[in-house]
């Protein structure tokens, strides 16, 4: 694996690599010292056109922690917005000498454009890119999913395992949901069960071959006892002017989870949102706030993803130092 573009290019072993990975990180960030020398002399650049807080930090603590260079360009008060192109970026780049370009974009397919095209050879990590993918997002949550779905009520580190039987329930705006996109794929792939819920209007056209099932009824799958439920932000900056929902209140009353939803999740359950949150729309604050929410955590374990991914496509090229000790994560099978 050169890049890492698309959650559903995973296989289950590559998947569980890098969540295995993503724990020997996690254990190196309980030190008192966080940072690793892995990559140090590599050059990371993170390229963002679109906002972002929590991905951005995220990749740049990441990259920082296993001593990278990391250098920040972001569209806004670049050359970009003087109309430079992708390709004319990305020579700058390659002329820089960066060794991997996290790129995030308002244009499904950008990622992967810069991947194939050849004009930097560099590994490409996508951040996000418009309604498509965002594989850091869902290995970040399937990682907390394992963690308190698998591990953490056997007291064990559960690596090497999947999500196998694993109920998860998306809910809200999958149309323009590239976390939903992503966490379907992933999911499916580690064995997990996974539901979708929306109302129509918020569901994608050609939905029918994604490997879930899908639901326009909330209190009806509640009824199925899930182990986790994901809401999602409802994105109206992707929505031009409405008309997907009659009015806020009306989407809350129907697909939110509110105090009476919350109540009737199982003991085990637990409640995750991939940030940022509108609160009192797709999620109340006691369900937000509440110790079964992960939300937070979630947050905190992208930093052990991203270090993980970093880690497996530019350390698995040979010469950049592991982590030590017994934790020493191995790279990805056929990392290039
Ligand atoms: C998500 C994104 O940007 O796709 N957020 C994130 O990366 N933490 C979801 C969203 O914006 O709602």
């Amino acid at each position: 694996m050169k890049h890492l573009l698309s959650a559903g290019d995973l296989s289950r072993s590559e998947a569980v690599t890098i969540l295995d990975t993503t724990a020997a990180m996690a254990a190196t960030q309980e030190r008192e010292i966080k940072k690793l020398p892995t990559l140090r002399g590599r050059t990371v650049v993170n390229l963002f056109f679109e906002d972002s807080t929590r991905t951005r930090i995220s990749f740049e603590t990441a990259a920082k922690r296993l001593s990278a260079d990391v250098i920040n360009f972001s569209a806004r008060g670049s050359s970009v917005s003087k109309g430079e192109s992708l390709k004319d970026t990305a020579l700058t780049l390659q002329a820089m000498g960066a060794d991997a370009v996290v790129i995030r974009h308002s244009a499904s397919g950008a990622p992967h454009v810069l991947a194939r095209s050849g004009w930097m050879t560099g590994a490409v990590l996508n951040a996000g890119d418009g309604t498509h993918q965002h594989p850091t997002q869902a290995l970040l949550d399937a990682y907390t999913l394992r963690r308190h779905l698998v591990g953490l009520r056997g007291g064990v580190d559960p690596v090497g395992h999947g999500l196998d039987g694993q109920h998860v329930v998306i809910v809200g705006d999958i149309l323009h949901s590239r976390v939903a996109r992503s966490n379907v794929e992933l999911l499916h792939t580690l064995g997990a069960r996974v539901t979708l819920v929306a109302p129509p209007t918020l569901v994608p056209v050609g939905v029918e071959p994604w490997t879930c099932e899908v639901s326009y009824d909330f209190d009806q799958v509640l009824d199925t006892e899930p182990d986790a439920v994901m809401m999602l932000r409802v994105q109206r900056e992707r929505m031009g002017g409405g008309g997907f929902f009659p009015s806020a209140l009306e989407y809350s009353r129907s697909y939110g989870l509110d105090a009476r939803r919350f109540a009737r999740l199982p003991d085990h359950a637990i409640v995750m949102h991939p940030g940022p949150m509108n609160r009192g729309l797709e999620i109340s604050a006691d369900a937000a706030d509440s110790p079964r929410s992960v939300i937070v955590e979630q947050v905190g374990n992208g930093v052990a993803v991203r270090m993980a991914a970093l880690y497996l496509l530019l350390a698995g090229a040979g010469d950049a130092s592991p982590p030590g000790h017994a934790e020493n994560p191995a790279p990805i099978e056929g990392a290039a």
